[in-house]
């Protein structure tokens, strides 16, 4: 059982838009996936009400209590587990990265947002956890200077996934169905970029252990 962890402290950068999203295109790929809200906004137990089904079971876990329900899950055969937290340092955001084999750090190409990334990989360094930066919200067109420079130093503080996220309806519109933008409109660009993205964080997490994978 694998576990990502979108963290930034900065709200609005787009973790639960991204975690939501990612928890479809997985399911998609044919992971079994559980998405742990740790955001006191609760967003994604928002997003799992309107959604209706079940097939994504969201629930709040408080940071005390991560390892022991953690270890349920994996019993259980999730395959993928989705930590989503809040925009602050908090007692929730440190458990979320410590129990993530791969902590994702979405920033939009903005001064605000990548300084928040820089002190968000400071942690995950400080952790000892692997991480690794989105640049969501880019304009689609992708080609001005501002995200050729945010992209720029996101690589050079290690590990930026492709594709760039673009700023797109498609986002707002699946959220506000409880649905994933593959979900919405499975042959669109923002449907491309998320399915891409899941292959690049496939490729980037550490494998799964040949005895879970038979088990
Ligand atoms: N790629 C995107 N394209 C368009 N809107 C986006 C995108 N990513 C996020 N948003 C919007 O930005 C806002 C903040 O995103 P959200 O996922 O709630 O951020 P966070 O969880 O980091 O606070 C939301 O209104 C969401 O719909
Ligand atoms: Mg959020």
């Amino acid at each position: 059982m694998r576990k990502i962890a979108l963290v930034t402290q900065k709200g609005g950068s787009g973790k639960s838009t991204l975690a939501s999203c990612l928890a479809v295109a997985a399911q998609e790929a044919g992971e079994r996936v559980f998405i742990i809200d740790m955001d006191p906004l609760k967003t994604l137990v928002n997003w799992s009400k309107i959604r209706g089904e079940k097939d994504i079971p969201v629930e709040v876990v408080p940071g005390a209590k991560l390892t022991p329900v953690l270890n349920v899950l994996e019993k259980q055969g999730v395959t993928l587990v989705i930590l989503d937290t809040p925009g602050t340092a908090s007692k929730e955001t440190e458990a979320a990265m410590r129990a993530a084999d791969l902590v994702l750090i979405p920033a939009r190409p903005n001064a605000f947002d990548l300084w928040a990334s820089e002190t968000t990989r400071k942690t995950a360094r400080e952790l000892r956890r692997d991480y690794c930066f989105v640049l969501n919200q880019c304009p689609p067109a992708n080609q001005s200077e501002r995200v050729k420079q945010g992209a720029k130093a996101l690589e050079a503080m290690g590990g930026l996934l492709t594709p760039l996220i673009s700023a797109r309806v498609d986002f707002q519109e699946a959220a506000r169905h409880g649905w994933g933008v593959s979900e919405l409109n499975p042959n669109g660009e923002a449907a491309d970029e998320i399915h891409r993205l899941w292959s690049s964080i496939k490729r980037r997490m550490p494998r799964e252990k040949a005895a879970r994978r038979a088990a």
